[in-house]
């Protein structure tokens, strides 16, 4: 209703009834959390195509040969240049995509975007398919993680944006849980297809990819748009139809007055602070402030560039990327594949325990009790590595007691790390540098598997000007989940339990290690000056017009 006046009733009461979470909101946000799978999925079959016969010989020319020909069978396989190039150009097209999509998603939304990525994903995905050799393979999967980019910041924003305060961390753990199922069937796919021999060996795993992006975007479409969107494009009817319909109450019931009274009190307060609304300003003021003060948005997003880091240099990717090459070189397993499988299992099976822990004991708690428990695991595996677990040692039970270890890290952080960096970072921006935030943040997340992904090979290889640490490379990981301990520890706030609106409020008035024992005090509708109590009533009345120039 441009032009228009929209009564909104507020509350300056912080101990306001709220929605009931409804059954809706669980399923929209399940539904979103979708997109996970195209993240897993996608950065999980291409390690196993690279080992597969028939693409080898397709993509190099080379003939399979018989098992026996020791020498052609080492040399069976791309070259290290072509493989770091077709594993590592995904997450160059992810990095772009996460940061284009920020502004797109202000642009034209968030459900959209999403939509828009999907779109994206598809083409890249056919250009995947249509191969026969790099020339089509490498831009096909740069353009397919442009798409993914797009899914995996903005379906963070998004749930972030419409979850209820006290499921949200659970609700967005749930696209790490899908992240985690995409990874899976990624391994499953690829070993079920491996030994055929022409180009349904790769072009099935491939082509599985389009039902995510197919069911993603129809389903997407009618899903509502993030209530929050609308505020920052001052459509403030559309916002309350968006609220009402994501909790599931009638737009005049106080639940969705109080709460959308806050969203447009915030983001006026936001918008006051932070004035610039060019497009270059827009992006200058993701980095405006003081780095001492932990409200300033220049420490949140260096705050969410530094989780999403952090959470790659927990080394977990090493186990999911290159988990095959290392267990052999361990000497006595015999099915790396299997035990590959197991990881990928493990870290799906323990992901939901983050549904009850993230909202219950927190996101601060998790990351600090996540970085001792794998530095404890990790540090165990490169001490047995290194003495009792020695490749010339042959101890089977060393050897049995590195892998279950390995997988107690996997499974740690598969309820820590795993979900909450993904699930701070939805929580930590203000509405007006929110999207550009996540876009970012997840940038970093691409970034940095990028580059563990390009180095890590010659971190364990054997050949020569390697540098072949083997076991000990896990003193490496071990000691890099030390610095995230101290990065948890002093740098991340807590914010669980709170809305959006009141993390921010939070990190205005809280060090991170305080930050647990603040409660709410007041609303942004009060403080803001937008609540006038009626004499003689209860009621709060907010009224703002929906063209004023401070909320565009
Ligand atoms: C990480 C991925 C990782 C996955 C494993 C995600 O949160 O960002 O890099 O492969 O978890 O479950």
């Amino acid at each position: 209703m441009p032009g228009g006046a929209v009564i909104v009733h507020g509350t300056a009461d912080i101990n306001r009834i709220e929605a009931p979470v409804t059954m809706k909101a669980y399923l929209i946000c399940a539904f979103a959390a979708f997109g996970g799978i195209f993240f897993g999925y996608d950065t999980g079959w291409m390690s196993g195509v690279l080992a597969m016969p028939y693409f080898i010989t397709q993509y190099t020319g080379l003939p399979n040969p018989p098992a026996s020909d020791t020498a052609a069978v080492a040399a069976f396989h791309l070259s290290a240049r072509d493989q770091s190039l077709t594993t590592s150009i995904l997450s160059a097209g992810t990095f772009f995509g996460a940061i284009i999509a920020g502004d797109v998603a202000d642009f034209i939304g968030r459900r959209l975007t999403i939509i828009l990525g999907c779109l994206i994903f598809t083409i890249g995905c056919i250009m995947e398919i249509a191969s026969t050799s790099l020339g089509l393979m490498v831009p096909g999967r740069f353009i397919a993680g442009l798409g993914v980019g797009f899914i995996s910041a903005i379906v963070i924003l998004y749930m972030s944006e419409i979850a209820p305060r006290k499921v949200r961390g659970a609700l967005v753990s749930g696209y790490q849980f899908c992240i985690t199922i995409g990874i899976l069937i990624a391994n499953g796919a690829v070993y079920s297809t491996k030994y055929r021999n022409d180009t349904g060996s790769y072009r099935i795993p491939i082509g599985i990819q389009f039902v995510w992006a197919l069911i993603l975007a129809l389903g997407l479409f009618f899903l509502p748009e993030s209530p929050r969107y609308y505020v920052k494009k001052d459509r403030l009817d559309d916002a309350a139809k968006a609220l009402s319909s994501v909790r599931g109450q009638p737009i005049e019931s106080e639940y969705i007055q109080d709460e959308l009274a806050e969203i447009i009190a915030n983001h006026k307060y936001e918008m006051s602070v932070i004035p610039n609304t060019s497009y270059l300003g827009g992006w200058a003021n993701c980095f405006t402030g003081s780095i001492f003060n932990g409200a300033s948005n220049l420490r949140r997003t260096i705050l969410g560039i530094l989780l999403q880091m952090m959470q790659q240099l927990t080394g977990i990717n090493f186990i999911f990327y290159f988990g095959n090459v290392f267990l052999t070189s361990l000497g006595t397993i015999h099915n790396p594949f299997l035990i590959s499988i197991l990881s990928a299992l493990i870290n799906t099976l323990c992901t939901p325990l983050a549904f009850y822990a993230v909202d219950k004991w927190g996101r601060r708690t998790l990351l600090i009790w996540g970085s001792i428990g794998m530095i404890t695991s990790q540090f165990i595996v490169g001490i047995v590595g290194v003495t009792a677990g020695k490749l010339d040692a042959h101890n089977n039970p060393a050897v049995s007691s590195m892998i279950a270890f390995i997988m107690i890290n996997v499974a740690i952080f598969s309820f820590t790390w795993g979900p909450v960096a993904w699930v701070s970072i939805g929580e930590i921006f203000p509405l007006p540098i929110r999207s550009r935030g996540v876009g970012l943040s997840t940038a970093s997340n691409w970034m940095w598997n990028c580059i563990i992904g390009v180095i890590t090979p010659y971190l364990v290889g054997t050949a020569k000007g390697d540098a072949n640490l083997g076991a000990k490379i896990y003193f490496m990981w071990g000691s890099l989940c030390g610095v995230s301990l101290a990065f948890s520890y002093f740098l991340v706030p807590e914010t669980k339990g709170l809305t959006l609106e009141q993390v921010d409020r939070m990190l205005e008035e809280t060090s991170p290690r305080t930050s647990s024992k603040w409660v709410p005090h007041s609303t942004f509708a009060a403080d803001m000056g937008l609540v006038d109590k009626i004499p003689g009533s209860s009621t709060e009345v907010v009224q703002v017009e929906a063209n004023e120039k401070s909320i565009v």
